[in-house]
């Protein structure tokens, strides 16, 4: 239903929905979610297919450009991507050395990429074609080169420059460890790539929902994806996952899982890594994480955390608090496990998030353009006083 049907009414008639409980924001072409029986698609593949046997740059393609690369056009978008995945040296040695020692790398990689759109004259230039494709070739290209560099910066190693015969998640991965003769793990790279694609693109989620809102004010896309990444920083949002393993930690042992499960349905805090705005079921992706889960544990050696994490899913699930509310386990659940078996700290996990994602805010703000959105301007329900005159300040007691 239009809301442009009601303004046809009465233009002073509004849907008072805050939180978009109840609005679709956009129409649009890119993901297709189905909260009710847990089904997620990209451009219509569904995620189990491509979390099978894509990889994470021939996804972002297909997010952004509608389809299927050939082997030409892949080709081509890896070459282009992997041209573009050096960063200024001032943006390191001006602006992230300029960070206090132990800033949180989110907090770095989010104004970084506002940063990021100072050093390029066509930012502005978004209604150019040509160069939209540039802006969108740097970000996917940069995003893993900026979070590499803020984790070395945060722990005082030398920042390791891009090698572009690796792949996207190899190539990041090596950003971040390398120390003399390292080498990334097939195994790990290929778990890395999962990840990648799993959290690639979501529909309006709270971080895509301010890329377009910024994206409408044809703010440029560094400003925009600065503002999505800040959105997606939030405990609630990309920054559980992070919250997971603190709980877990907290949790301590799999005999604290049920005076813990108890503590929540008391109101005295969330059970981190449940529920879903959307999903009303199990989170087609945690699924795929959980499997994923077990083959980088065949590398790496079992999280202790894990046994907690299956503890806690078995309680949930089996407690009408959280059936009644239809709340399991989303994607944050399992992903922070094999993060840290990946050996990320807790800090870098939403920044691990933010990389992939920004595929998918990019093909947001580009469908945005084409669709020639007007700027995002909600009304408000006024709730305060109604019309007085100023009182002068002597007067006011
Ligand atoms: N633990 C315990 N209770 C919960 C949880 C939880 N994780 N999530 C929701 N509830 C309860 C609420 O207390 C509320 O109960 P009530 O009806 O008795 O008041 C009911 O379930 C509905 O909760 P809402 O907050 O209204 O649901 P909403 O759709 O607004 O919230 C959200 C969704 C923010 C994801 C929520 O489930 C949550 O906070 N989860 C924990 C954080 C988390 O894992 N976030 C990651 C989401 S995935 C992502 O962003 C990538």
């Amino acid at each position: 239903f239009p809301s442009s049907a009601l303004r046809e009414l009465d233009p002073n008639l509004y849907m008072f929905d805050p939180a978009y409980l109840s609005t679709a924001a956009t129409k649009s072409e890119i993901t297709y979610l189905d909260g009710a029986n847990g089904i997620l698609r990209y451009r219509g593949y569904p995620i189990e297919q491509l979390a099978e046997k894509s990889t994470y740059l021939e996804v972002a393609y297909l997010l952004i450009f509608g389809e299927l690369p050939t082997t030409e056009q892949l080709a081509n978008w890896r070459h282009d991507v992997t041209n573009h995945t050096f960063i200024h040296e001032n943006m390191r040695k001006r602006f992230v050395d300029g960070f206090h020692y132990d800033a949180h790398p989110m907090g770095m990689f989010t104004s970084a990429l506002a940063a990021l759109g100072t050093f390029y004259d066509d930012a502005k230039l978004i209604e150019d074609p040509e160069a939209r494709n540039h802006q969108i070739l740097r970000l996917i290209a940069k995003s893993p080169t900026i979070a590499a560099m803020c984790y070395r910066f945060s722990v005082g190693l030398p920042f390791n420059v891009p090698e572009n015969e690796l792949s996207y998640p190899a190539n990041f991965l090596n950003m971040m460890w390398k120390v003399g003769d390292y080498e990334v793990d097939p195994k790990l790279e290929r778990a890395m790539d999962i990840l990648f694609i799993l959290h690639a693109d979501h529909e309006q989620n709270c971080g895509t929902t301010a890329m377009r809102v910024i994206g409408s004010s044809h703010a440029d896309p560094y400003s925009s994806a600065a503002g999505a990444a800040a959105a997606l920083y939030g405990p609630r949002h990309g920054g559980a996952n992070e919250a997971v393993i603190h709980m877990l930690n907290d949790i301590g042992s799999i005999d604290n899982v049920p005076a813990f499960v108890e503590s929540v349905k008391r109101g005295e805090g969330r059970l981190m890594g449940f529920g879903h705005r959307v999903y009303k079921n199990y989170d087609p992706r945690a699924k795929i994480i959980k499997e994923a889960a077990y083959d980088v544990f065949e590398t790496t050696g079992k999280s202790p955390l894990l046994d907690i994490a299956l503890k806690l899913e078995e309680v949930a699930l089996e407690d009408p608090y959280f059936v009644d509310r239809k709340l399991y386990p989303n994607v944050d659940f399992y992903s922070g496990l094999i993060y840290q078996a990946l050996n990320f700290p807790v800090e870098m996990f939403t920044v691990l998030f933010a990389i992939p994602r920004m595929s998918g805010w990019l093909a947001h703000w580009q469908e945005l353009l084409e669709q020639d959105q007007k700027i995002s301007r909600p009304r408000q329900w006024y709730a305060g006083a109604d019309t007085r005159d100023y009182v002068d300040i002597e007067s006011r007691g």
